[in-house]
């Protein structure tokens, strides 16, 4: 059931203490950028629909927000919060009876279980205006909250405020929600009287507890998730809180993680039960783990499917990959996208995969690099094994049958293919289709010749 509300999510100003090429919001914290973040928090509350206000890079904020349930509003210059919503004014014309719920685009720590109760208030009291609050140990940069006594009276930004005023440390968070109607009317009335020379949202309390309307505030409990990132040092700060958030809800869910300190797990990440994760692990993208898996220190895993009960030694880095339960990889293995590992399969030491299926129990134990390549089941790929898989110009595939043997330091001059349990001896060059069952050698015979160097030493001596 949809609650009845709508949401405006201010993304239009630049960021400038960012320093950045790239507009503040799309900065990422986990695999995820900062609108996204916000976007996916409000999402969970069921508004009727969120609107977001574009302006700077609009081209790369739209699409990063785009989905059928968002709708934009573009605000050609960038004069301030009040500014950034009148931009909605017709939408928000039609839509008058409703409340709407603003919140700033860089608030990326923000929870559901922290809005819920703040919607719920805002009902509950009947207000104009609820806005979200918190007490901070540091407020400087924030807007603060002005009472007399219990009331509220205004805010008041940082660089209007008086030193008295700076001293005070309950903040505004830049999450508001307004009975549209009334917001409508005051929006208007605000001026850019100030330092900045802006028009700040934040006036409108003030302008509305002036017409005796209903303003209330809601104080979140944990005040670092109201922290609104303005630089790059926010940002590292709060990619702290949210990774030590998502090493905490994998512990809860039956994950072993060793070092938090030291690992990095990005948000969208799924892993199973009873798996370990051993220190300065990297886990980043739409990676999924299952159960009772072992990720070994220095493993760096992106977007990679992996399955039960499998183990990724030291120092390995995969990608774009997807391995099968009971695998073993590792250590110091490197598989590039499209590499399907299949059951019961070893990889190991300093093997390279690209695009490549290996086959269930197949085994490549050391040296070795498959690329575009078909292995089927119980292979065994001695070191050194190379598939010659690009003449310059095109790349070509490699098929090694079901139980083929291929013996240590063999080139596998693509296309080729060796069939089902045919053997290649080692040193072999591999340039033509191997039938199954037979014996390939490719390597020029050994030649001998006997007392070859008590000859040479006397052809020395006579010189
Ligand atoms: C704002 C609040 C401040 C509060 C703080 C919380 C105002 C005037 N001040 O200050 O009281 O403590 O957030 O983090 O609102 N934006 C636009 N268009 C504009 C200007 C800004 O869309 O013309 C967007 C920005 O992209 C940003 C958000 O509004 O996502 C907030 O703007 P920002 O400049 O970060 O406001 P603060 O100075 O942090
Ligand atoms: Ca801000």
């Amino acid at each position: 059931m949809k609650e009845n509300f709508l949401a405006l999510v201010l993304a239009a100003g630049e960021g400038t203490r960012f320093k950045s090429d790239r507009i503040k919001v799309l900065h990422t914290l986990m695999g995820k950028s900062m609108l996204r973040l916000v976007l996916d928090c409000i999402f969970k509350l069921r508004p009727e629909k969120i609107y977001v206000v574009v302006g700077y890079q609009k081209e790369a904020v739209m699409k990063e927000a785009q989905s059928e349930k968002i709708g934009f509003v573009i605000q050609r210059r960038q004069l301030g919060t009040a500014h950034a919503v009148l931009a909605a004014k017709e939408i928000l014309k039609k839509e008058s009876n409703k409340n709407l719920l603003i919140v700033n685009a860089d608030l990326p720590l923000l929870r559901k279980e922290t809005l819920k109760p703040f919607l719920d208030l805002h009902k509950k009291e009947g207000n104009s205006l609820t806005f979200l609050s918190a007490d901070v140990n540091n407020p400087t940069g924030f807007g603060r909250v002005l009472r007399s006594g219990d009331k509220i009276e205004k805010i008041i930004e940082e660089k209007d405020a008086s030193a008295s005023q700076r001293k005070i440390k309950e903040i505004n968070a830049g999450v508001y929600l307004f009975r549209i109607k009334d917001l409508l009317k005051a929006l208007p009335k605000v001026s850019n009287q100030n330092k900045k020379g802006e028009y700040y949202l934040t006036d409108v309390i003030e302008i509305l507890i002036n017409q005796d309307k209903k303003v209330g505030l809601y104080k979140a409990s944990r005040p670092e998730e109201v922290i609104g990132i303005n630089d790059r040092y926010e940002l590292a700060k709060a990619v702290e809180i949210l990774r030590e958030r998502k090493i905490k809800s994998l512990a809860e869910d039956g994950v072993t993680v060793y070092d938090p300190s030291t690992t990095w797990i990005d948000l969208d990440v799924k892993i199973g039960r009873d798996t370990t994760i051993y220190s300065s692990a990297i886990i980043e993208g739409k990676s999924v783990i299952g159960n009772q898996c072992q990720i070994y220190p220095f493993v760096h895993i992106i977007d990679c499917k992996i399955g039960d009960r499998v183990k990724i030694l030291s120092s390995t880095m995969i990608e774009g990959s997807r391995i099968k339960d009971e695998a073993q990889v590792g250590p110091f293995t490197h598989f590039r996208p499209k590499t399907v590992v299949q059951e019961g399969a070893k990889v190991g030491n300093f093997v390279e995969l690209k695009n490549t299926v290996f086959g269930k129990k197949s085994k490549a134990g050391h040296l070795t690099y498959l690329g575009d390549c078909k292995v089927g089941g119980k292979v065994n790929i001695g070191a050194g094994t190379i598939t010659c898989n690009y003449d310059g110009f095109k790349k070509h595939r490699t098929l090694i049958e079901e139980g083929a043997f291929i013996g240590s330091g063999t080139e596998l001059v693509a296309p080729v293919r060796v069939g089902k349990n045919a053997y290649v001896g080692a040193g072999s060059t591999i340039s033509k289709n191997v039938s199954s069952e037979s014996l390939a050698v490719s390597r020029s015979r050994q030649v001998e010749k006997p007392g070859w160097m008590r000859k040479k030493d006397k052809r020395k001596k006579k010189r």
